[in-house]
């Protein structure tokens, strides 16, 4: 366990179990389909290795980066492309990969700007999902675990760009952002 970390809400082995499962449905709904899985940096790396070794198809994988919440815990209501994908997308069923959906204005903008793109079709699958927090109407295709309304870390979620490596979802203590 870390000194900042209050509780481990998703351990390592609960963490494997989540990617199996929703491997195995993505594996299913997907089959026959051209999949382009597209992970949101920097949040989603470890979500995104680990689950696409679960899904048993063909498939390419591309990134973007969008502008994150800094060093508050709370977003900034505004999104902006960072890093854009480096592929064509029209005729692709995106997989977009998100590490948290949250007040949702980070998924709405980006599934927006893919649509617009001519993608075939746009599915969203997030691993963490806090819908106390929800401001925009979004919902996931395909989530992994919900989470009370607590500032969490690890596996790929940050804290001012600190905790990514932690191999567990934990609550951060409050001291350490207040
Ligand atoms: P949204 O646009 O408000 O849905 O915010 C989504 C983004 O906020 C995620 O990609 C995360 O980077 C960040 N975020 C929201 N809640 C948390 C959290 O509890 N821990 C770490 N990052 C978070
Ligand atoms: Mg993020």
């Amino acid at each position: 366990m870390h000194k900042d970390i209050e509780k481990i809400l998703i351990s390592d082995e609960e963490l494997r179990e989540i990617n199996k499962r929703l491997g195995e449905q993505i594996t299913k709904d997907f089959e026959g389909k051209n999949l382009m899985v597209v992970g949101i940096l920097k949040g989603s790396i470890y979500f995104m290795a680990d689950l696409t070794r679960e899904i048993k198809l063909p498939l390419k994988l591309d990134f973007l980066a969008v502008s994150s919440y800094g060093s508050s815990t709370r977003s900034s209501g505004s999104v902006r492309i960072l890093k854009d994908i480096d592929m064509d997308i029209s005729g692709y069923d995106i997989l977009l990969i998100e590490d948290i959906l949250d007040s949702g204005r980070t998924l709405k903008y980006v599934s927006d700007m893919l649509k617009s793109r001519g993608a075939s079709s746009i599915t969203i699958c997030t691993l963490l999902d806090k819908p106390a927090r929800r401001v925009v109407d979004l919902k996931a295709d395909y989530v992994g675990c919900s989470v009370p309304d607590e500032f969490v870390v690890g596996y790929g979620l940050d804290y001012d760009q600190h905790y990514r490596n932690l191999p567990f979802i934990g609550s951060l203590k409050r001291e350490v952002y207040e």
